[in-house]
């Protein structure tokens, strides 16, 4: 399975910040926020990313992540000119999908929890259809809801419903067969002008083929597009570090622990950052 990471769009939400700087690199505590996602889909086992933006910050994401290379992937970059809707990734995306699978990530979004590693490791195995993650919220209207029958089976997809028929919302994380983009370029724009990835959603719904994984309260998903969401995911991100002395989100040990790059690599990785995120890297040798 490939990875796209979808980290373009205008975060008119974070306006004056965002004027200026891409949101998707502003810090979540100790880390710019894309590594948050980068290292769920380096969890889930992928090695191939293509990482999408806008014109403006496409450098900023070569300067940071490069080729991938030093991480034992295989990172290239596309541009999305203007945020016509997350599910033009898809269509942006379609030489790189190939003939494989795909997992989508949003840039902004972050994810934690003690099951999540085997349920994304899984979720990368899909064969044939969609699946998407669903997380209960305190706000569903302002989210994608999932609608379900008595049975638990998945009914309706809604797009910020007034009334919504439950408070599980759809993730900023979805898994495709290959068939998505084909999809994507079927859909149609919806009033704010956009490919809405609901829609790309509801179609693998209507045929029979949309797989919902649940993640329980054991989990976090978190995501950073307003003042209050992104100082929260970083005093979260922080408490867990300071108290268990790991971190959330950290690309270059996740390549360590998963094979991506060895022990001489990893510290050359740690001697480029003189702080204690390099020591921490260094500490990881130790600790073996
Ligand atoms: P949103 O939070 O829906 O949009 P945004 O980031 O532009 O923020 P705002 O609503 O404050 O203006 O986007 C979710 C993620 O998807 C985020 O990482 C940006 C990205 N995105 C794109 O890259 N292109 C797009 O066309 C859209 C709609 C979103």
């Amino acid at each position: 399975m490939k990875g796209i990471i979808l980290a373009g769009g205008k975060a008119t939400r974070l306006y004056p910040i965002t004027k200026g700087v891409c949101k998707q690199m502003l810090p979540i505590y100790d880390k710019p926020m894309i590594y948050y996602p980068l290292s769920v889909l380096m969890l889930a086992g992928i090695r191939e990313i293509l990482i999408i933006s806008n014109p403006k910050d496409m450098t900023r994401f070569k300067d940071v992540l490069g080729d991938g290379s030093n991480l034992g992937l295989k990172i290239s970059y596309a541009v999305q000119k203007e945020p016509k809707g997350i599910a033009q990734s898809l269509i942006i995306g379609e030489k790189f999908i190939e003939d494989d699978n795909v997992c989508l990530a949003l840039g902004d979004n972050i994810f934690y929890g003690d099951q999540l590693v085997a349920l994304v490791q899984d979720a990368a195995k899909l064969k044939e259809g969609a699946l998407i993650l669903g997380y209960t919220v305190k706000d569903p209207q302002r989210y994608g809801v999932i609608g379900f029958d008595k049975d638990s089976h998945v009914v309706s997809l809604e797009e910020k419903p007034k009334k919504p028929k439950s408070n599980w919302v759809t993730c900023g994380m979805y898994f495709y067969d290959n068939s998505a983009p084909k999809i994507a370029r079927k859909l149609k724009a919806s009033s704010r002008g956009e490919l809405e990835i609901n829609d790309l959603n509801k179609e693998y719904l209507r045929r029979g083929m949309l797989k919902v994984k649940l993640l329980g309260r054991g989990h976090a998903w978190l995501d950073t597009g307003t003042y209050e969401s992104l100082i929260d995911a970083s005093v979260f991100i922080k408490t867990i570090e300071d108290r268990q002395g790991l971190k959330i989100g950290c690309i270059e040990e996740v390549a360590y622990r998963m094979g991506y790059i060895n022990k001489t690599q990893l510290l050359k990785l740690a001697s480029k950052i003189p702080t204690s995120y390099g020591e921490y890297l260094k500490d990881l040798l130790k600790d073996e």
